[in-house]
């Protein structure tokens, strides 16, 4: 049988990356982050595709490079269509139509939150990482999203409850930038966490009915909380960081695994993953080996690289739209807003 062999390409926000997939195992994944934000404490659309407009060729180059792979082989290109910024998204999605179509192959859709999801089915040489069986619920937590989604098949997946504000990501960022740490804060965060008291401080958590999430509530306390403070000492956040961090970040693992233990409940499933950029998060992580010995869950994580933006999982899923023969119509938009 001939060798499916998918180039997955992901430009959604500010990471330019390529991956090469060789019947459902992964040769090469090459990233391109883009450090152009930091100054500004979040990502500057206008910066970002300026950004992937540099990266994309070498990028894409590296990828076919490492794997081994010349443009001749490829069976078809797998390229985020959405959601993400618009200007971003453009760069990727139009490099990969053009390739696509001087090399006569299909093109495939990838959703990027679709793609964090079935980042859990990625396989490397050699290695034998255990993948969930269907259904399973998986909390997507990104800077972007807070989802708890019931996944059916990789094609049939039902969003059981979601942010109704901000993200989870987006808050820890924000708490972080008020605290002055800089961008992103999720792994300067986790990283103080990791000498504080998370019961040194308490924060609001939100009384939202069903499996919905709110962080606003939570952002705003804590800014109140700091600006109360800072009155009485001005070197406050100096003197308590590391407990404000610690206690922060358990207030947001506390909200993420109290719904997910309600989802849990309801639907009896418990095989449950966790993917998105916040999935980095020890704390998260601690939560899910908890719940894993103490109520019987099966958690699956992905692997460390491939929980924030990468086009490893856009490639993943590329090639099981492929073996479905799930094409995309080469006049097919890039979409800023959508969910799964
Ligand atoms: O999935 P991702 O790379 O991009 C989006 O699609 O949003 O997620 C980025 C988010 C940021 O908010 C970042 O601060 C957060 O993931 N993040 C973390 C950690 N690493 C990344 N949050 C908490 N702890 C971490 N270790």
């Amino acid at each position: 049988m001939k060798d499916i062999i998918i180039l997955g390409i992901e430009s959604s926000c500010d990471d330019t990356s390529a991956a090469v997939l060789k019947n459902g195992v992964l040769l090469s994944n090459v990233t391109a982050s883009q450090d152009v934000h930091r100054a500004y404490g979040g990502v500057v659309p206008e910066l970002a595709s300026r950004a992937h407009q540099q990266n994309i060729v070498p990028v894409v180059d590296q990828a076919l490079k490492r794997a081994g792979v010349k443009p001749e082989d490829l069976s078809a290109i797998a390229v985020t269509l959405g959601p993400g910024l618009m200007g971003s998204l453009l760069v990727g999605v139009s490099f990969a139509k053009g390739m696509a179509t001087s090399l006569g192959i299909p093109l495939i859709e990838a959703n990027h939150l679709q793609g964090h999801i079935l980042a859990l089915f990625l396989k490397e040489e050699g290695t034998d990482t255990p993948v969930p069986p269907l259904p399973y619920l998986c909390l997507l937590v990104s800077g972007g999203n807070s989802q708890i989604v019931k996944v059916d098949a990789y094609n049939k997946m039902e969003i059981l409850g979601q942010t109704i504000d901000d993200a989870a990501g987006e808050a820890i960022d924000k708490c972080s930038k008020v605290m002055g740490l800089g961008y992103p804060g999720g792994p300067i965060i986790d990283r103080l966490a990791r000498q504080g008291n998370a019961e040194a401080f308490k924060f609001s958590k939100p009384h939202i009915p069903g499996l919905d999430y709110s962080f606003s509530g939570l952002k705003t306390s804590f800014l109140y909380f700091l600006r109360d403070r800072l009155k009485e000492d001005p070197d406050f956040i100096e003197h308590h960081k590391a407990d404000l961090a610690a206690s922060l970040e358990k207030t947001v693992v506390d909200i993420l695994m109290d719904k997910l233990a309600k989802a849990v409940r309801r639907t009896g499933i418990k095989d449950v993953a966790v993917a998105g950029g916040v999935s980095a998060n020890t704390g998260l992580r601690n939560a899910f080996a908890q719940k894993a010995e103490r109520s019987g869950w099966h958690t699956y994580i992905p692997k460390f690289g491939y929980t924030t933006d990468n086009a490893a999982m856009i490639a993943i899923t590329g090639y099981y739209k492929y073996l479905d023969r799930d094409f995309c119509p080469i006049d097919k938009p890039a979409y800023s807003r959508v969910t799964i």
